[in-house]
């Protein structure tokens, strides 16, 4: 999928399809639209009787992953199954979709390398770009007016909450002194200072803030949990949750959340460690290196 130069490899694609074991005629969502990858996939298998709903909140990505629909649509002719696409966040799932009328459910968590790649975003310290990180542009605070607006203790709880940085009190005090904070590069910097990086530590030193920030704006790990929640009333017997998750937060939620489900009958778990990435793809696309995909079977 392109636009301009950019390029979204979807990860572990092959797998994802194998455990939502699309068929035609199927009901299938994917949660996580992106760029529409593995949408895609799935929309090639399900013929004309399928259908597919799919969600993003971004509406960028979702305005592409319609572009890219329509395309691989207009290519199947009377073999396209019916999409559905839905620019909310995938938390209204149950407001959208009928009880126990899904075949499989698939959500790839986190941001695209289409928002982390464009500077103004404002996701990534790696260009220098207002400091924004809303994958729904419509609404909510900017990661900004968190910097600029939270207190000194707030800012440390976050950071250490959700970005797992052990230096986030240090951190903290550095931002409350360099405010205001406008652009990405002017936090990074600040933050870099504030934290040299720490023996053996091969990630830059803004890493774990700029995640903690993104998915505190984003209320993430609050959405993951109402997916997660929704899911079982969803599905049909027999049908199929896959789940990728990039860092410990997500995967330890996707994790207790199907094992809770087991021990209560609800799922049968089909990934008992978690699926990786093979060699050839963490070569070809970096992003796939920290993927886990983990799935289960509703029962
Ligand atoms: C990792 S990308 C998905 C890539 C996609 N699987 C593909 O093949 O291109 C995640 C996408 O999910 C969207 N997203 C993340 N959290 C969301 C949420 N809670 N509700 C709706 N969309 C969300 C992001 O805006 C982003 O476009």
């Amino acid at each position: 999928m392109t636009k301009g130069n950019q390029r979204h490899a979807q990860v572990l694609s092959q797998e994802a399809m194998d455990f939502l074991r699309v068929r035609a005629g199927g009901m299938y969502v994917d949660c996580t639209l992106g760029l529409a990858g593995h949408a895609e996939g799935i929309a090639r298998l399900l013929g004309a009787q399928g259908r597919l709903i799919g969600f993003d909140r971004d509406p960028e990505a979702l305005e592409l992953a319609r572009q890219r629909l329509d395309r691989v649509c207009e290519e199947l002719g009377s073999q396209a199954p019916q999409v559905t696409l839905v620019g909310e966040a995938f938390s209204s799932i149950a407001e959208v979709v009928q009880p126990a009328s899904v075949d499989g459910l698939l959500a790839d968590f986190g941001v695209s390398s289409l928002q982390l790649d464009e500077a103004r975003r404002g996701f990534s310290f790696q260009a220098d770009g207002p400091l924004d990180m809303r994958m729904d542009t419509r609404s909510g605070p900017t990661a900004a007016q968190v910097v600029n607006e939270a207190s000194e203790r707030e800012l440390a709880d976050l950071i250490y909450e959700y970005g797992e940085e052990r230096r986030s009190r240090r951190i903290a005090r550095a931002i409350v002194r360099g405010r205001p904070v406008a652009t990405t590069g002017q936090l990074a910097r600040i933050v870099a200072s504030a934290a040299s990086p720490m023996k053996q530590e091969r990630i830059h030193p803004a890493t774990r803030t700029f995640q903690a920030l993104r998915i505190y704006v984003n209320r993430e790990l609050d959405e993951i949990r109402a997916l997660l929640e929704a899911a079982p009333k969803l599905l049909k017997p027999s049908a199929r949750l896959v789940v990728i998750g990039f860092h410990s937060l997500e995967d330890r939620i996707a994790k207790d959340s199907l094992r809770e489900g087991a021990r209560q009958g609800i799922w049968e778990i089909l990934t008992r460690k978690p699926v990786t990435a093979g060699e050839e793809e963490m070569e070809r696309n970096p992003r796939s290196r920290s993927a886990k995909l983990r799935a289960g079977e509703r029962q």
